[in-house]
């Protein structure tokens, strides 16, 4: 059986995060300067059943059976296995390589799950759909992110633009059309904030002041609301005020940290026409829009600010 390659994108959040986890809407698009690569080999000398796990970016080597119930890349690979009804899979390496940074804001663990899981499943002969792909993501998502909205996965096994909406009755997941392309200049605080931590303190916080909280989201609702509109209709230079309106409303939510806010000062004042941090928060990264003109100059004031790296990324 030949080797199986597969990757997933990066992902950043444009408007929305945190207030989607509490029912408002969301965009998200992906990033594919950044990726996460799942290589799947058959190991014929081996007897059936066995699964060897490298991933040699955090010096993993291991044997599925050796890994503990939890981890999530054990996780992922037993859920591809029961999805497809496999009890004694062929003897297989997974390989995993990537150039996504962790707990950066960027997608990398949910990057990681859908590579997996496409590369796995393809390689046992089951093509799984985008949907199939987003829902198994989801559950791994679950054990590691306390109370996620969904949104991480669902962008990057979608790979598109998304529109999104947590609902009881099933979420609503729209791609939707960029009438015309934009640049975001992406920057790297380089301080590590996994979601979990920033996802949990929101909802303790949300829980001594629902009003207040809601009030918060229901304003960052809105402006996903209009930035949707724009991005539909072309009208871009709207989005930048909206940024800016989206990072004040994430700074008094509580995820806002002294990095990320010089890093969005040193990006406006290079001339980005809007600037907010983006994902989980307190760390990680932040992104700026940028015209032709003020990407370079907004980058490299963004590395004289403190940042470990930059991305310049098209939305399309
Ligand atoms: C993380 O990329 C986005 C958050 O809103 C968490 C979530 O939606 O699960 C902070």
């Amino acid at each position: 059986m030949p080797a199986i390659s597969a990757k997933a994108p990066g992902k950043i959040i444009l408007f929305g995060e945190h207030a989607v986890v509490y029912g408002q809407p969301a965009i998200a698009v992906p990033v594919t300067q950044v990726q996460a690569r799942a290589m799947i080999m058959a190991e014929p000398r081996l007897p059936a059943g066995s699964v060897r796990i490298q991933a040699p970016d955090i010096g993993l080597e291991s044997w599925l059976t050796d890994l503990p119930e939890h981890n999530p890349l054990a996780m992922v690979i037993h859920q591809v296995f029961a999805k497809i009804g496999i009890d004694r899979p062929p003897a297989l390496t997974v390989r995993i390589a990537s150039t996504i940074p962790v707990a950066s804001g960027l997608g990398s663990g949910a990057a990681v799950s859908v590579a997996v899981i496409r590369g796995l499943a393809d390689f046992l002969g089951h093509r799984l759909t985008d949907e199939e792909v987003c829902a198994l993501a989801y559950e791994v998502e679950k054990v590691h992110h306390g109370t996620p909205s969904g949104i991480d996965n669902t962008v990057i096994a979608f790979a598109r633009p998304i529109f999104f909406q947590r609902k009881p009755e099933g979420n609503q997941i729209e791609t939707f059309k960029v009438a015309k392309p934009f640049l975001i200049a992406v920057g790297d605080s380089g301080v590590n904030s996994p979601t979990v931590l920033t996802v949990g303190d929101v909802r303790s916080a949300w829980k001594a002041d629902r009003e207040r909280y809601e009030y918060l989201f229901a304003q960052v609702g809105a402006l996903v609301q209009s930035a949707r509109q724009a991005i539909e209709s072309g009208t871009n230079n709207r989005l930048g005020p909206w940024m800016d309106q989206n990072h004040a409303l994430l700074t008094e939510i509580g995820v806002s940290s002294p990095e990320l806010e010089r890093l969005v000062a040193a990006a406006r004042q290079a001339g980005a026409l809007g600037a907010k941090l983006s994902g989980g928060g307190r760390g990680g990264n932040m992104i700026a829009l940028v015209t032709t003109e003020t990407a370079e100059p907004v980058c490299q004031a963004l590395r004289q600010a403190g940042a470990n790296n930059t991305i310049l990324t098209t939305i399309q």
